[in-house]
């Protein structure tokens, strides 16, 4: 449910009725994406309901001259329709790894990646674009934003890539400013807004061309703890709102609280997340 729904009872076409990847991109002919999509429609552990990102067995080492790190060892993990997902590590642990082999910025040596029936570790270059494009929104910690161009241009930049006609693309523009809080700033420059602006810009940006997963890289990393907060609190009722799944990768502990999810990443591997610092075991 989008929240312009009650005043456009008549959608455009081309967006609101995506085609269900699943239907479309039936077999492929590759046994293991057969495989996959045989469980996706399964998904029994969830209600029936499909998941809409599966992981499995995601390994990612960079080499650099003789020295090798493992920044993803074997992770495997499944995103369901409408979840937030805090994904959680230290500084290294690989949040940044797995979220790039997810929204297909990057590409695993082995494992796995399937969006919205996209299978995005075996998509080429165009795939890629069009998932980059109109299926994953992306938020930064850094923001991200084109600094010659107002909020209201910067949130338009995904529906021109799109071809979104103009009005639709102006009035959705309006929509998403006011939806986060921005509409008497829409023709400031990145440059004129505090930090949380720009990352409420971003996050309205991430959202312009409907995704049906939000990847947030450490949204909050460069805002003071009130404004983390109230960003993380923005992305809560959005994924509400909007319908959409999020994996936001954080070390913040107090944002832990907002998710649905935990998972916890160490040296690349997900780990059972320590309920709480005071409880985990004592090194022996
Ligand atoms: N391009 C790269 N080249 C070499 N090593 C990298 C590169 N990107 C990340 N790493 C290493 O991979 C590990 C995981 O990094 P990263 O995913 O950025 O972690 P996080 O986002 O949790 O801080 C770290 O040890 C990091 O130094
Ligand atoms: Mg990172």
């Amino acid at each position: 449910m989008t929240p312009e729904d009650p005043a456009s009872p008549a959608p455009p076409p081309d967006r609101e009725e995506r085609p269900d990847q699943l239907g479309q991109e039936r077999r492929s002919g590759h046994p293991e994406h057969d495989e996959t999509l045989d469980r996706l429609e399964r998904a029994p552990e969830h209600g029936g309901e499909s998941p809409l990102v599966v992981v499995q067995g995601l390994r990612k080492v960079y080499r650099s001259g003789p020295k090798e790190v493992v920044a993803l060892a074997d992770v495997s993990f499944e995103a369901y329709p409408g979840e937030l997902i805090a994904i959680r590590g230290r500084s290294g642990s690989g949040k940044t790894t797995l979220l790039n082999q997810i929204g297909g910025l990057d590409r695993p040596d082995s494992g796995r990646v399937v969006v919205a029936g996209r299978p995005v570790t075996e998509l080429p270059e165009p795939g890629l674009l069009e998932l980059r494009r109109d299926v994953v929104g992306f938020v930064f910690q850094s923001f991200g934003l084109i600094p010659v161009l107002s909020a209201a241009e910067n949130v338009g930049v995904p529906m021109r890539l799109s071809r979104t006609p103009v009005t639709e693309r102006d009035e959705r523009v309006r929509m998403l400013l006011s939806l986060v809080g921005l509409e008497k700033h829409m023709n400031q420059r990145p440059y004129e807004l505090s930090g949380g602006q720009q990352q409420r810009v971003a996050i309205a940006r991430a959202l312009a061309n409907r995704p049906k997963l939000l990847i947030a890289d450490e949204p909050t990393g460069q805002l003071d703890s009130q404004t983390g907060r109230q960003i993380m609190q923005l992305l809560r009722a959005l994924v509400r709102s909007e319908g959409v799944t999020a994996l936001v990768a954080t070390h913040d502990p107090a944002l832990i609280t907002l998710a649905d999810r935990v998972l916890q990443l160490h040296d690349g591997a997900l780990v059972t997340p320590d309920p709480s610092p005071a409880t985990a075991p004592a090194p022996a």
